[in-house]
């Protein structure tokens, strides 16, 4: 998806990510996510694919599994390092990006992770044929994939959705988001109450919007099996017209399949 902002949001605040995503308030039940991911698919190693901060990358890494941090954002990953270096957890963080995966990493995960609607980094269906293949290619036999869109019931034409709010001693982010045809705008307010003066800036993303649809017709096409869509990440729910978000599971095919 093309974001037409010479740098996002994210980007420019990387250092702030945490703050205005509520990663603290976040992580107990986000914990409880990757719990129920590592019940399912018990994986001994996981690339997280658009990893930001390393929240996700660190629930896993916590539990004992070789896990890979990805990210095309270097400051997001200069974050990431500086929370993690001293935990001893099995963990790295690496550059890259989906489209263009190294190709040191060919199978060598029992699962891939891109959550909290990361693919929408990538920019068009072309793209998004090369990161799901790389995905595949990065898999080990019998591996799988899990990926997040979040306020999927929010891609209504033409309707304003609330993301989140946050307020942290008086630096405050507000976010919200809109569909217009294949478009998806993502709409951030950054207001700093913290100095005499209030200091506000707005952002816009636009975004190519890819369906459910097309993104499960783009796993077949590179081979992913057993494709399943739930309502959340705790797969207690199956996706459904009730569901603000949509989480899709597919697996590569084992050599024995
Ligand atoms: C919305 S954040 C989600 C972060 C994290 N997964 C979470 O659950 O909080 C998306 C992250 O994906 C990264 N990203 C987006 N598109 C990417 C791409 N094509 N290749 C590598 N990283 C990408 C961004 O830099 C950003 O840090």
């Amino acid at each position: 998806m093309k974001s037409k902002s010479d740098i996002s949001v994210f980007e420019k605040y990387a250092h702030e990510y945490d703050l205005m995503t509520n990663a603290r308030q976040r992580e107990k039940n986000h914990d409880q996510e990757v719990a129920a991911i590592v019940k399912r698919y018990k994986p001994t190693s996981v690339l997280d694919a658009g990893c930001a901060t390393g929240l996700t990358s660190s629930l896993f890494a916590r539990r004992g599994i070789e896990t890979v941090g990805l990210d095309r954002s270097q400051r997001m990953l200069t974050e990431a390092r500086k929370k993690y270096k001293f935990t001893g957890y099995p963990l790295k963080f690496q550059f890259g990006h989906f489209e263009r995966l190294s190709k040191s990493l060919n199978g060598k995960f029992d699962l891939v992770v891109s959550l909290a609607n990361s693919i929408s980094g990538v920019h068009t269906l072309k793209e998004l044929f090369g990161a799901f293949s790389n995905f595949h290619r990065v898999l080990k036999p019998g591996g799988s994939l899990v990926i997040q869109v979040l306020n999927y019931k929010g891609w209504k034409e033409n309707e304003l959705m609330p993301i989140r709010a946050t307020d942290n001693d008086g630096l405050v982010y507000i976010r919200f988001s809109e569909r217009t045809g294949r478009q998806f705008h993502i709409y951030a307010i950054r207001l700093d109450n913290r100095e005499e003066e209030p200091k506000f800036e707005v952002f816009r993303h636009d975004f190519d919007n890819f369906s459910a649809t097309e993104i499960v017709r783009l796993l077949k096409e590179v081979g992913f099996r057993k494709i399943e869509k739930f309502g959340n990440l705790k797969f207690t729910e199956k996706f459904g017209q009730a569901s603000r978000d949509v989480v899709l599971t597919a697996t590569k095919k084992a050599e024995s399949f």
